[in-house]
């Protein structure tokens, strides 16, 4: 999508400060870009900053999270870091440690984030999956929760719980009920919260409402608040500029022994970009009613979410006219998570090939038509039906575009399947 305008005018004041003097830019334009540049070493984004990030940034997310929940965040417990997912890495490799006898393993969701399998194997801890229910629009189930464990158990020690808030890959929004589930779940078997909620600004759908595990933490009483160890992610990828690569995580009840750790291992890195964490200052503290950015900063967000909507229905409406292919619309997220019944010639290929038939399907699809979506992440024996993830956050004719060619693809591959049967 088009970058948000005063986003990218205040870091390029920022990055050329001479601009902070040219009339052409909105005047809150250039006070926020002096005030970020005040907030950094020597007033250069080319300095480094601290390893856990500048502390005015900090500052401005602990804000931001305050407002958010009504509930206090201390700018102490905020690390920014190269992207969520080099924090996530950063908890996950604390985990993992190396004194223990058997290794560590993590409860997540399944179909989950393409790279997290990746990300936790290289991590060395065991990926202990649980099933989302389909048939609720891929909810979280708490007694799929205690069978995961205890299917565990004997393979690894389990020591936390990744959930991802609105779902990645299948557009689920928790009920405040099902995060009160996952909280008693987490504090009952002493488990560390892993909370992806990087799409929280992506919600829709009639009554949906994104809310944050910190805050449903912390209306449950001191029992839940005082106890529940938690990491809770987001980051600028959300708000299209993961390229400038930050994001942060907040601790909640984690020792400070750890915290300590945690900051020597984001050490390791010697610092997050600073545009990066520039961006994420804009990103929580966003232009305010009166500001002469204002209009336009709404305007482009509005366009973002209509955007998002409009896809989300043509996408569902074209994709559901396939043979075999049925789609939800999203209640979050950014990714459509339609199922397919991969034809059986080309089952039988993949099977030949020793690939899984749905990755098979993504394959000839980008391959043909040049169109990329991402397989489901398959655990255990091959599923009946197959998924592809969708990313519908794209200007409206570059999805019907992709559209029109995953028509073309789909009708191809089931006449080309006809064909091979006969
Ligand atoms: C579930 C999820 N979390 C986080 C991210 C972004 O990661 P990062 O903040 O490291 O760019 C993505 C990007 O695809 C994602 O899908």
């Amino acid at each position: 999508m088009k970058p948000l305008s005063f986003l990218r005018q205040v870091l390029a004041g920022c990055v050329h400060p001479p601009l902070l003097d040219d009339l052409t830019l909105p005047v809150d334009v250039r006070q926020r870009a002096q005030t970020l540049l005040d907030a950094c070493e020597e007033r250069s984004v080319g300095s480094y900053t601290d390893s856990s990030g500048l502390d005015y940034v900090r500052q401005s997310i602990a804000d931001f999270i305050t407002r958010r929940d009504g509930a206090p965040c201390s700018a102490s417990n905020v690390f920014i870091s190269g992207g969520s997912q080099r924090a996530l890495m950063v908890m996950v490799k604390l985990l993992a440690g190396t004194e223990w006898d058997v290794p560590t393993g993590v409860l997540t969701h399944v179909p989950c984030p393409l790279a997290l399998p990746m990300l936790l194997d290289e991590a060395g801890v065991s990926l202990e999956p649980y099933e989302l229910k389909k048939d609720q629009r891929w909810a979280v189930d708490v007694d799929e929760l205690h069978r995961a464990l205890t299917a565990a158990r004997g393979r690894c020690k389990t020591r936390a719980i990744f959930i991802s808030n609105p779902g990645n890959p299948t557009g689920h929004v928790q009920s405040r009920k099902s995060i009160q589930d996952v909280i008693r779940f987490a504090a009952a078997e002493g488990l560390l919260l892993l909370v992806d909620e990087v799409y929280q600004n992506y919600v829709f759908g009639d009554g949906v409402v994104f809310i944050s595990y910190k805050k449903i933490l912390f209306e449950m009483g001191p029992l839940y608040s005082d106890t529940v160890e938690m990491a809770s992610f987001h980051s600028i990828s959300s708000i299209g500029e993961g390229g400038l690569r930050a994001g942060y995580m907040e601790l909640v009840n984690i020792d400070p022994r750890v915290m300590h750790f945690v900051d020597t291992m984001l050490c390791t890195d010697i610092s997050t970009s600073v545009m990066g964490q520039l961006a994420l200052d804009l990103m929580v503290k966003p232009p305010k009613p009166g500001d002469s950015s204002y209009e336009t900063y709404t305007e482009e967000r509005i366009h973002v979410e209509k955007t998002l909507k409009k896809n989300c229905w043509s996408a569902c409406k074209v994709l559901n006219n396939l043979p075999g292919v049925s789609c939800e619309p999203l209640m979050g997220g950014i990714y459509l998570y339609p199922s397919v019944n991969v034809p059986p010639a080309t089952i039988k290929q993949a099977k030949e090939r020793q690939v899984d038939a749905g990755a098979l399907y993504c394959e000839k699809l980008l391959q043909e038509q040049a169109v990329l979506v991402g397989p489901s992440c398959s655990h255990g024996p091959p599923p009946a039906t197959h998924h592809f993830r969708f990313c519908i956050l794209v200007p409206s004719d570059v999805l019907e575009e992709a559209l029109r060619r995953i028509q073309k693809f789909h009708h191809n591959l089931l006449e080309s399947n006809l064909v091979s049967v006969i």
